[in-house]
């Protein structure tokens, strides 16, 4: 199905009305802090990351907590939804791409490229490709923070079918790239009483 100019129903999706609403609904510095304690621990396994890229940013909570992480390394973002890009425009000197992660094409490339909750939502047969778009955007460190099962598996989300899929993404890419190397993994779980974050499991790869 085509929708305003996107390949994907997917796209449309997330362009539209409940990309909108999802972006009014989260927001707020207990997200932010919740994810400053998640890349603390994902960033403690990298050194010398100066650039960072996320794919899929909305309004830019993964990158306000890395920046009080790492207050020196640039940040990039690709969104597609126009109110979370107004978001990530009041962010000081984030690089917005605003587009599909699927018809980016890498112009620097990254010291960390990563997805957190955004594979989830791509049409799954859009996912080589956007795995190919990942990895030549990233000098060394890949980050991949999505919901884990071990087979591909649909869930419904939010009463909408073909909006949510689980799978390996991680290992489909150590199994696409030979030089990719799995540095660290773990799970972040909705019932923390401090950080809780959706039931996510991360891994860190990096280029070697
Ligand atoms: C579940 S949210 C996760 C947001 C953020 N990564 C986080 O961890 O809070 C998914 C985000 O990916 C964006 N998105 C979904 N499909 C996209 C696509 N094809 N290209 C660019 N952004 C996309 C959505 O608009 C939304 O901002």
């Amino acid at each position: 199905m085509e929708q305003q100019g996107f390949k994907t129903e997917q796209e449309a999706f997330w362009a539209g009305q409940f990309g909108d609403e999802y972006t009014g609904r989260n927001t707020g510095e207990a997200i932010i802090a919740s994810n400053a304690a998640l890349f603390a621990k994902i960033l403690a396994r990298t050194a010398g990351v100066r650039s960072i890229l996320e794919f899929g940013a909305n309004i830019g909570l993964n990158l306000l907590a890395i920046r009080k992480l790492l207050p020196q390394a640039g940040l990039s973002a690709i969104e597609i939804n126009q109110k979370a890009i107004e978001q990530l425009k009041l962010i000081d000197g984030v690089k917005i791409h605003a587009m599909s992660v699927l018809d980016y094409r890498p112009q620097a490339q990254a010291d960390l490229a990563f997805t957190k909750g955004l594979l989830i939502h791509i049409n799954p047969q859009m996912l080589p490709a956007l795995y190919k778009t990942i990895y030549d955007s990233s000098l060394r460190y890949i980050c991949i923070a999505e919901y884990y099962n071990p087979a591909p598996v649909e869930v419904s989300y939010r009463g909408h079918a073909a909006r949510l899929f689980k799978r390996d993404f991680a290992g489909e890419m150590l199994d696409a790239f030979a030089d990719l190397r799995l540095v660290d993994y773990g799970f972040v779980y909705r019932r923390d009483p401090n950080f809780r974050q959706d039931d996510m499991t991360w891994f860190l790869m990096e280029k070697r």
